[in-house]
């Protein structure tokens, strides 16, 4: 099978998007700190593009969690691979993620990060896929809204390949 790659999302869209996301952030964080939470290792990309337009203080940490393994249907068991190096006690958190999918990562996030006392808990996504979510979940910033289709770059892998690309693109497999 050869492995096709349809731009979706141009390098350009991202960067504005990200700029409009960061400036409304900025604006609604007024007078505090955002610690932005990090879900690896597919937010890692848009979540430091999207630290640089936030202009209020910003703290940053990451987790990885896994639900996927390496093919492209959601397992719907969400596991700590790597946890947070912060406490979250009166924080303001802010998750961001490359995509929402089931929804069943951020489920598990929010409900673990409430147990861990952030003062408030808000949800950043550069993609989410409505179609095909599984669980009732509030997203407050979402970049842009997809079909449901399997997407590669800016962070998001087929099997561990593709995150570099500077774009989103669409898999398509072909018959060699
Ligand atoms: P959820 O828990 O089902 O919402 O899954 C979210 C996670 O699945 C994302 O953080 C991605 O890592 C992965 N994922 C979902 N859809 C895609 C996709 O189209 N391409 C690459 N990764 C995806
Ligand atoms: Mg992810």
């Amino acid at each position: 099978m050869k492995e096709n790659i349809k731009v979706l999302i141009s390098e350009e869209e991202m960067d504005k998007k990200i700029r409009a996301l960061g400036a409304q952030i900025s604006k609604d964080y007024e007078g505090r700190q955002v610690h932005m939470i990090g879900v690896l290792k597919g937010a890692s990309f848009f979540m430091c593009e999207l630290a640089k337009r936030i202009t209020v203080p910003v703290s940053i940490d990451f987790m990885a969690v896994s639900s996927y393994g390496s093919s492209t249907k959601s397992s719907g068991i969400v596991r700590i691979v790597k946890d947070l190096d912060e406490p979250l006690m009166d924080r303001d958190v802010l998750v961001v993620e490359d995509i929402v999918d089931s929804g069943r990562t951020l489920n598990y996030l929010q409900e673990l990060f409430r147990d861990r006392g952030c003062r408030t808990i808000r949800f950043c996504t550069l993609l989410d896929k409505p179609d095909r979510r599984v669980v009732d979940l509030d997203i407050d910033y979402v970049g842009f809204v997809i079909p449901d289709e399997f997407v590669v770059g800016y962070g998001m892998d087929y099997d561990q390949r593709y995150r570099n690309l500077p774009y989103i693109g669409t898999m398509e497999f072909t018959e060699e």
